[in-house]
């Protein structure tokens, strides 16, 4: 029988232990202590934090594991690549997966590679910062090189801000340096696909949709599918056959963060597992085929059984998010029963009586919701009528979200 071992026991990783389940696999989770959802679904648990590479080792190697992996979460993937070296696993590389935990690293392999991606300057000091700044002109991005989620990340318009986006920079990091990038023109898209045996042998380019709270601006959903130049579709499957080449990534999912400008695109990231915010539900909606069976089969060293059907279907997911901090006191179950039985995909993380946090950042969600629309105008009715359903200290999620001026 075979083993998997699933890095993290997050939401993200929750429908993949679900999936391992379903597939017969023997499925072991590994994870930090904590109150996450995927603990009560596995075959057996590891209370080991994912990123230490040892204690991990020790664990699949007592285990005898047939397979590593993670979705939708950067932090494992070095330790996964370091597993599968040390045991002679598909999947991958220790190489590939210590580049993508290394924004630095990424970046000079990127420009070694030629990919099409921002002029980077490291710097170790405000006046390096500075110097960089200059060198490449404002504005630019100054980037924690070791860190996720966009943390210690900012974008820095004026020379008077680079003091401090340097020091932030250095909260989130162990090194004692950081990037200074040029801000990238165009909008931001994101590009998921798989590579077996050297070759991209799926790619699905993607829209985010953002919201604004204040100075935040976290990515909120995505829409399938993506729409583009034949010239620009060529160039998105070129940039990311480069990147993927640049850091030697393969056997494993990818996803991209980019910018794409008229027929050009350049690569900000690139990580070695799917992407986050139910990127995979949604491929799987649009496509046709389970996404996460596929990561699995990756994992487990088996042939992939990808396909892009002649009628995709278009779709959209968003997460359900709180404009103010409070506490749930009430969900409108038998309506959302109603919208599930209408193919509506609801998700939520949390019942009433539970205190929620003011979303900032994409972990403050308290839901999704995935559903089968092709028009932004029908998913914000969709959005509407759930938020209705839930109250936040009395009052429902969408009368606030009108008070904070967004849908
Ligand atoms: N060079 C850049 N130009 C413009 N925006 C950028 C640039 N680099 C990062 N960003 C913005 O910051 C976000 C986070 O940066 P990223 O490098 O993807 O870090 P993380 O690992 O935290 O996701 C990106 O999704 C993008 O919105
Ligand atoms: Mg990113």
């Amino acid at each position: 029988m075979d083993k998997i071992l699933i890095m993290g026991a997050g939401i993200y990783q929750v429908p993949l232990i679900q999936t391992a389940k379903r597939l017969g696999l023997y499925t072991i989770v590994a994870s930090i202590p904590g109150n996450y959802p995927g603990f009560d679904l596995a075959d057996q648990v590891y209370y080991i934090n994912t990123t230490d590479q040892e204690a991990i080792l020790e664990a699949a190697r007592k285990e005898q594991i047939t397979g590593i992996c993670t979705a939708g979460t950067d932090v494992a993937v070095a330790t996964i690549g370091y597993v599968n070296q040390e045991m002679g696993l598909a999947g991958v590389s220790r190489r590939a997966g210590a580049a993508t935990s290394d924004k630095t690293m990424m970046q000079d392999l990127f420009k070694a590679g030629g990919v099409a991606s921002a002029k980077h300057i490291r710097a170790g000091s405000i006046e390096e910062v500075r110097r960089g700044a200059e060198e490449i002109g404002l504005p630019v991005v100054i980037k924690c090189v070791d860190s996720s989620g966009s943390r210690g990340i900012s974008i820095v318009e004026r020379e008077e801000e680079l003091e401090t986006a340097f020091a932030a920079a250095l909260k989130h990091s162990r090194r004692d340096y950081c990037l200074v990038e040029q801000k990238l023109p165009g909008e931001e898209i994101g590009i998921d696909g798989i590579v077996q045996d050297g070759k991209l042998v799926f790619l699905a380019p993607h829209r985010k949709c953002v919201y604004r709270s204040g100075d935040t601006v976290i990515t909120a959903g995505h829409d399938f599918p993506f729409t583009g130049s034949e010239q620009l579709l060529r160039e998105i499957r070129r940039q990311t056959e480069l990147a993927v080449a640049a850091l030697g990534l393969d056997n494993c999912a990818v996803n991209l963060d980019a910018f794409v400008d008229g027929d050009r695109m350049y690569v900000i990231e690139i990580g070695g597992r799917s992407g986050a915010t139910c990127i995979p539900e949604l491929i799987s909606m649009h496509y046709g085929f389970d996404y996460y069976e596929e990561i699995l089969r990756l994992a487990l060293g088996q042939p992939v059984r990808v396909r892009t059907p002649k009628a995709p279907v278009p779709c959209r997911a968003r997460l359900i998010m709180c404009p103010a901090a409070g506490t749930i006191t009430s969900v409108d179950l038998p309506q959302i029963r109603r919208m599930r039985e209408d193919g509506i995909q609801i998700g939520l993380d949390y019942g009433a009586g539970t205190e929620v946090e003011a979303m900032h950042n994409g972990t403050d969600r308290i839901g999704q919701v995935i559903a089968a629309v092709d028009h932004e105008e029908q998913m914000e009715r969709i959005m509407e009528k759930v938020h209705h359903c839930i109250r936040l200290d009395g009052k429902p999620l969408d009368e606030l979200w009108r008070a904070a001026g967004q849908k």
